[in-house]
């Protein structure tokens, strides 16, 4: 919808005081699930970029990654699906080759601009083996300047890990409660919050152990929300899909997967919520694409259902640019457009596999 983010572009006047209202909120939200489009997760923080380029033998530079997350934010046409993207601290102050901001040539090219707020996890104390995400303190001043800088959405990842004796409940309620502080701070400085609870797929456990954990921690996350006075006409939330362990002997088939994820959203997440967005959390590009698509061929769902992906929209493009950066520079591109189109398809129901 480039209407919308022309008129995000507006608002964003450095000077501008910020009393973003809840239908300007709710507009942002509607336009980061319109039909077809989706979301480009590129918010790596550099750690895990490092990972990521270290696993195809590229160098970690700070040129690198930007010329990297240039590749990825101007493939050609890709923007016909792509809503919006997520940006990383430092990438939302880099610019293209050509000198554009990237948040810039986001808003001039009809995408949404967003920022991943979280500062990642820690271990919690007391719980072994479980993990709470930090970044509040100072936030207000960082979604001041996101703000500035052109974002208009903002992410925090909390995680959820499945094991013998987890998750506690003290591990659910620490990271509902800093999901939804976090939330509240966005809307008071014109953002939309993504939150999301990823339940890790690490582990053997079946699908129905995944279907309850999830359950729990939605319900945990919407009454921290609505404790926190958080408006979910102007909040996006991004899942994990029910999905057994990677190291279940019983995997589970594409409409085993789509029913069962269905099913626990619906019984957890309010219907006015605008769209819920899936990370792909591990699984291939196709069972991502398969999954989403086979959720909406079952609608109609009381929520626009997307994509959020990091690694599925990204992992063919990186093997290509990272074999041959100059001489694959536009097939890489190429397979962005490629996996854009096709969870755009999968957001409408429409895709052929
Ligand atoms: P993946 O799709 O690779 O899980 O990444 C999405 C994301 O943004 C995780 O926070």
């Amino acid at each position: 919808m480039p209407g919308c983010a022309q008129a995000i572009m507006r608002d964003s006047l450095p000077t501008r005081a910020i009393h973003m209202s809840i239908e300007q909120l709710a507009e942002i939200a509607r336009a980061m699930v319109a039909p077809g489009k989706g979301i480009i997760a590129i918010d790596e923080s550099s750690g895990t970029c490092k990972k990521r380029f270290d696993g195809v033998g590229i160098e970690c530079s700070e040129e690198n990654r930007r010329a990297y997350r240039e590749l990825l934010l101007t493939a050609p046409n890709a923007n016909q699906y792509l809503s919006g993207a997520i940006l990383y601290d430092e990438t939302i102050r880099q610019s293209t080759k050509a000198g554009v901001p990237f948040a810039k040539y986001m808003l001039d090219n009809g995408m949404i601009p967003g920022i991943k707020v979280d500062k990642g996890t820690v271990p919690l104390a007391g719980f072994p083996g479980e993990l709470v995400t930090e970044g509040l303190d100072g936030l207000r001043d960082r979604l001041k300047e996101y703000y500035k800088l052109g974002a208009r959405f903002a992410k925090w990842r909390a995680v959820i890990t499945i094991g013998d004796e987890t998750p506690s409940g003290t591990c659910i309620e620490a990271n509902c409660h800093a999901l939804a502080r976090y939330a509240a701070l966005c809307q008071e400085q014109g953002l939309v919050p993504m939150v999301e609870p990823e339940v890790l797929m690490d582990g053997d456990h079946d699908i129905e152990a995944c279907y309850e954990v999830t359950e729990v921690v939605l319900r945990s996350l919407f009454d921290a929300l609505y404790n926190n006075n958080v408006m979910l006409e102007g909040t996006i939330l991004k899942a994990s899909m029910v999905v057994p362990g990677k190291d279940c002997a019983e995997q589970a088939s594409v409409e085993e997967v789509a029913e069962s994820t269905l099913m626990c959203l619906k019984s957890a997440v309010p219907a006015i919520l605008p769209g819920i967005v899936f990370l792909s959390g591990g699984q291939s590009d196709d069972a991502a694409t398969a999954h989403l698509d086979a959720m909406n061929r079952m609608g109609p769902n009381p929520w626009p259902l997307s994509f959020s992906y990091g690694r599925a929209m990204q992992q063919a493009a990186l093997k290509l640019w990272a074999a041959d950066m100059t001489g694959n520079y536009a097939k890489a591109q190429a397979t962005v457009f490629e996996r854009a189109k096709a969870n755009g398809l999968a957001a409408l129901g429409e895709w052929e596999g």
